[in-house]
């Protein structure tokens, strides 16, 4: 397995055969760089369902939080297409609202999943690339100042806002429509390690006027998605990648409903408990 370094605060690519994925070791020594580096790229490694499923399974409980939209799948296989392609996904809202930084699983009752594993199987020719920005890295470099402000806030994150860019309310499902849920602003980790749960599906700071909430989460949004922090991934065909949910907001640049852009997602579930 060798490694090298993609960008300064985020993103590791990792060099390694499709083989090597089965082994306890190979699968420890990732989590321990995913927990460093916040993304992990396998470029052109090649994954079908059964592979990507098996090497989501060795770096944790597996997880499934979309199976109720388009593109889900409620049998037991936990992959999630990503499409904009209108005969797999019939609700384009939830992909489009990915055009803007989020986490995933911040609007559910769940403990964010730990990690995404997304893999490539058609590109758009133009657009489709997915950015990422490390929000450990962005809390890190605050100002003393602003990091004393941050103590013991506490966000509301719902669907609604994750699409108020794309779409309106109305446009949802009722269940999708009332989906929110509350988390602390800066989670610190048992590692002793904070990170920010931020983004697009931050819709108020509990306590603040909706003003100065959402400009407080706006602002820190700004902050986290500097060039500094962020690494923009420009996919190819069998491409695997691999980031800390927990510790990376991401997104994906825009592409064209009829560009073919099909990635496959299974997910790490969560294991520790936000507090
Ligand atoms: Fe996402």
């Amino acid at each position: 397995m060798k490694t090298e370094d993609i960008s300064p605060a985020i993103g590791t690519a990792v060099h390694v055969e499709k083989a090597a994925l089965r082994d306890d070791e190979v699968a420890r020594r990732c989590l321990e760089l995913l927990e460093a580096r916040g993304v992990l790229v396998f470029p052109r490694i090649g994954l079908n369902d059964e592979e990507q499923l098996a090497f989501t399974d060795k770096l944790g409980a597996r997880v499934n939080f979309t199976s109720r939209v388009p593109g889900g799948n409620k049998s037991a296989q936990d992959v999630y297409t990503i499409t904009l392609d209108p005969k797999i996904n019939t609700e384009p809202e939830y992909v489009l609202g990915t055009y803007f930084w989020h986490m995933d699983g911040l609007t559910s009752p769940i403990i964010p999943p730990k990690a995404s594993v997304l893999s490539a199987r058609t590109v758009a020719p133009k657009g489709g690339q997915t950015e990422f920005a490390s929000s450990y890295a962005a809390y890190e470099a605050l100002p003393e100042e602003d990091k004393k402000d941050l103590e013991g806030l506490r966000v509301i994150h719902s669907v609604t806002a994750a699409v108020r860019a794309v779409t309106t309310p109305d446009a949802l499902d009722a269940t999708r429509r009332n989906m929110s849920h509350e988390h602390p602003l800066v989670w610190r980790r048992q590692s002793g390690r904070k990170t920010m749960l931020i983004g697009y599906t931050a819709d108020s700071v509990v306590g603040m006027s909706q003003a100065e909430g959402r400009a407080l989460l706006a602002r820190l949004l700004e902050w986290t998605a500097q060039p500094a922090f962020t690494y923009r991934h420009y996919w190819q065909v069998g491409d695997l990648v691999i980031w800390d949910n927990t510790g990376a907001l991401h997104r994906v640049v825009p592409y064209a409903a009829d560009s073919g852009r099909r990635m496959h997602r299974t997910s790490v579930a969560g294991a520790e408990a936000v507090v």
